[in-house]
């Protein structure tokens, strides 16, 4: 059994890790054959990706698929720490799966991702849910074989708090024929004062070039049209393996093997260098469509986030990005009610929005994390004040998505073609800029990219028809 610990996610100590390539023991092979898996994933890109990567595993051992919970062999939750409700949705979806077991008593349930990771929810699941068969932490999943032959008979808890192995090699079910993700950068070393991902994926690791390289040259072999380099601050990327080889390099890389589309995320200010901006804007394939978060307008919640920039810096950086690189869409992240933060900050954050009119926003409500150093801050902010802040930044920056999606009409898009909407002969994509487009066209072919005239805008898509 291996408890998770924050204080030694925590340790700054760099930690020697191997690269290993993922290999089944044969024994494993089809030993779940006709058993169906249940497999609920919540969160962010790299955990959809490592549900894919999971995916893969439990196909090799025999495992099929089901959308319906009730028809489940195994139920195995991938989940989220992010925010609060992400724990309360899948600690939701634990007590479905408890009163399943009920009445199918070899039913197993598993956890694993970023809430395996956390000490809270470990010591819940061990004192008050007997039925979880296994916990199994973001640095073993792969693992999972060996863990679930051994948890049928007695509760397992294998969660790593550093970092281990780097594996290269995983099985992978993924979840789209033309887009992929390609991990380029696991774990994140800036340790903003609200996060937990530096608890709960570890340092920063970046993968050897070479590695990264060949998985998108077989992508392409497989008819692939677009990556995502994925990594929780993709912009740090090389900086823990090579002296001069950084996300300019590895960018510039990846665009010559000639996919037709690469995008990339997430993107931390303080490492977006020159070099970056000025490959991104010299290569076609490099989709000018840039996730930059800014999470407060504000310099002294900046500071007291330990963002490591001030608004000035982010508005140089985002301003530099929209010159140099044609038609770049910006999209970004923000949270309100930070401990302390005052009516002037909130509106210092509104002001900056107003200024970058962003193409798309995620915003949140802050929402305090165990084990992380602004959980400790005492909050003056009102639950309605929050509640208040969100509504109103909504309001604006819908406002600008909108405005954004305007400018385009008559004009002509490419879009990468995903499926058949609901609405029969509409089709629907995303556009260079990633915005959905929904439209109307004669014998096009899922997978390809088309030119697409924009007709109508709307807040979060667009209209149009295939452009003769
Ligand atoms: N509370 C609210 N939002 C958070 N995020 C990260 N941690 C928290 C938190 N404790 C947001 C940030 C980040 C995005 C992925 O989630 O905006 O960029
Ligand atoms: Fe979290 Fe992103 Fe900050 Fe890393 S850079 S600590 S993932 S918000």
């Amino acid at each position: 059994m291996h408890l998770p610990d924050f204080k030694v996610a925590r340790s700054s100590t760099k930690i020697d890790y191997n690269k290993i390539n993922y290999k089944l023991d044969s024994k494993y092979l089809n030993k779940y054959k006709g058993k169906k898996c249940f497999l609920k994933t919540y969160g962010c890109q790299m955990n959809e990706h490592d549900s894919e990567n999971i995916k893969g595993i439990l196909e090799l051992l025999g495992f099929d698929f089901t959308d319906n919970i009730e028809d489940a062999d195994l139920v195995l939750l991938n989940t989220c720490s992010i925010r609060e409700n992400a724990h309360n949705k899948a600690f939701g979806l634990l007590g479905r799966a408890k009163h399943i077991k009920e009445s199918k008593r070899d039913l197993m349930i598993g956890l694993c991702g970023c809430m395996a990771q956390e000490e809270i929810v470990v010591n819940t699941i061990m004192a008050k849910y007997p039925f979880v068969n296994f916990v199994i932490g973001t640095h073993n999943f792969y693992q999972l074989p060996e863990i679930l032959e051994v948890s049928e008979y007695k509760q397992q808890i294998e969660v790593y708090s550093r970092e281990g192995d780097l594996i290269e090699s995983l099985p992978v079910d993924r979840s789209s024929k033309y887009k992929a993700y390609v991990n380029i950068i696991y774990g994140c070393d800036k340790f903003c004062t609200y996060c937990i991902v530096p608890y709960t994926r570890g340092r920063q690791r970046s993968r050897e070039k070479e590695d990264i390289l060949k998985e998108v040259d077989n992508l392409i072999k497989d008819g692939y049209k677009e990556v995502t380099l994925l990594g929780q601050n993709v912009n740090a990327y090389g900086k823990d393996l090579y002296d001069n080889y950084s996300l300019a390099e590895l960018l510039e890389d990846v665009a010559k093997t000639n996919i037709p589309r690469i995008r990339f995320m997430t993107s931390h200010p303080w490492d977006f260098t020159d070099e970056m901006i000025e490959v991104i804007a010299k290569y076609p394939n490099i989709m000018p469509s840039i996730h930059l978060p800014v999470q407060s307008g504000s310099d002294r919640i900046l500071k007291l986030m330990g963002r490591r920039y001030t608004k000035e810096k982010y508005l140089t950086l985002f301003h530099k990005m929209k010159e140099m690189i044609p038609n770049c869409a910006i999209s970004t992240d923000i949270i309100v009610g930070f401990p302390g933060e005052t009516e002037e900050d909130f509106e210092e954050t509104l002001k900056l929005v107003k200024e970058c009119k962003y193409d798309n926003a995620y915003t949140f409500i802050y929402s305090p994390r165990v084990g992380t150093p602004a959980a400790k801050l005492t909050s003056n902010v009102t639950k309605e004040e929050k509640e208040q802040r969100l509504y109103k930044l909504n309001e604006i920056v819908n406002t600008y998505f909108k405005e954004n999606n305007d400018k385009l009409v008559g004009k002509t898009v490419p879009v990468l073609v995903e499926g058949i909407s609901d609405k029969k002969n509409e089709y629907f994509g995303y556009s260079d800029t990633n915005k959905l487009i929904n439209f109307t066209g004669e014998d096009v072919e899922i997978g390809s990219i088309v030119n697409v005239e924009i007709t109508t805008a709307k807040t979060w898509s667009l209209d149009g028809k295939v452009s003769k």
